[in-house]
């Protein structure tokens, strides 16, 4: 079994075989940007993680499928970015900013097509699970997608509205990354599954975090500009909270901060800020990324696997809720 830094580095080794021609550079540059920039990798670790609880054959037909898994999600964050108009991701401008929104639509279509060509790799005898495992949950995350869009014009959404929003846009494809690493190494259906509860679960817990740290994170570190959720009427677990907790003149008092538009953006910031911190939901938030996470940790001890065999995946979880990028 491999360490969690002995993971990273298999992950580094095959960032760099990335195949990608140079011409038209309006379509290629963007693809090579977004992939040397950074980013934490976390669903392709967490696909070699889960697979390597079953083997420690590192090549090809499980390294290509994990690489798909983060190009898949790169190509969702260069269109995420148009449609939140973020201007700076992990600390760089975002693609539409340093091209223009035609480039990051094209270069995002072809990234996720690139997902599809790595994710060919797979062995044989699993491709058609694979696929129809990936395609389902790519489908998932449009639809995720979309209802946050949604959300935004909405004055008011339900925290069951909420988990499902980001289990679609976000957690099901880390509980498809774990599956995928499970099923290529050959686990049995009931390991593949509690692979994708646990992922899923994680999934939230990640998504939560990043609702947080929008708001109460450090600019440098996280490398988004924070706030850009409150300026977007973004319906986070903090926002959706709030309404849950506010009385009658808090509830006046949000509406009105959410009128606020760019011309007031420090002001709003700040206001819906103090208002979090006064209703609790700051707190709040935190127990409940530690309450999904420890949802995600039960559901690997479903799995049955030694625990001997599992504890790389529960430290890895455990990094991932404590993060502050
Ligand atoms: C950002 O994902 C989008 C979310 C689902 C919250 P990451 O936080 O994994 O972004 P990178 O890849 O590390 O930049
Ligand atoms: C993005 O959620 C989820 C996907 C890209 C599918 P966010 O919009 O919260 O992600 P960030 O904060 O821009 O990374
Ligand atoms: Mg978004
Ligand atoms: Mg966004
Ligand atoms: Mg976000």
């Amino acid at each position: 079994m491999y360490t969690l830094e002995e993971i990273d580095r298999i992950l580094e080794n095959c960032s760099k075989l990335r195949h990608i021609k140079q011409e038209p550079a309006n379509l290629y540059e963007p693809l090579d940007y977004m992939m040397s920039i950074g980013g934490k990798r976390i669903r392709p670790k967490l696909c070699l993680l889960a697979y390597n609880l079953l083997s420690d054959d590192f090549r090809n037909p499980i390294v290509f499928p994990a690489m798909a898994l983060e190009v898949f999600h790169e190509f969702t964050l260069i269109h995420d970015d148009i449609m939140d108009r973020s201007d700076t991701r992990r600390g760089c401008p975002t693609v539409y900013r340093k091209w223009n929104e035609n480039v990051a639509i094209l270069s995002g279509d072809a990234m996720s097509i690139l997902a599809y060509k790595y994710l060919a790799y797979a062995p044989q005898t699993v491709l058609p699970s694979v696929l129809d495992l990936f395609s389902t949950t790519a489908m998932q995350v449009c639809e995720g997608q979309q209802y946050d869009m949604d959300f935004e014009e909405m004055p008011f959404i339900t925290m069951e509205d909420y988990l499902e929003m980001i289990g679609l846009k976000t957690a099901v494809l880390l509980a498809c990354s774990a599956k995928m690493g499970a099923l290529i190494g050959g686990a049995s259906k009931e390991v593949c599954n509690a692979l994708y509860e646990f992922g899923y679960q994680l999934g939230i817990a990640f998504q939560i975090t990043d609702d947080y740290l929008d708001t109460f994170g450090n600019e440098k570190v996280f490398g988004k500009k924070i706030g850009g959720d409150i300026m977007n009427n973004k319906k986070t677990w903090l926002l959706v909270e709030s309404f849950r907790r506010a009385d009658g003149p808090q509830k006046q008092q949000l509406k009105q901060l959410l009128q606020m538009d760019e011309s007031r953006r420090d002001a709003k910031v700040e206001a819906v800020r103090n208002l979090y911190v006064e209703l609790g939901v700051k707190e709040a938030a935190a127990s409940e990324i530690l309450s999904f996470h420890k949802k995600a940790v039960d559901a690997l001890s479903a799995a049955g696997l030694e625990p001997g065999r599992t504890r790389v995946l529960a430290q890895f979880a455990e990094e991932l809720i404590h993060r502050e990028k």
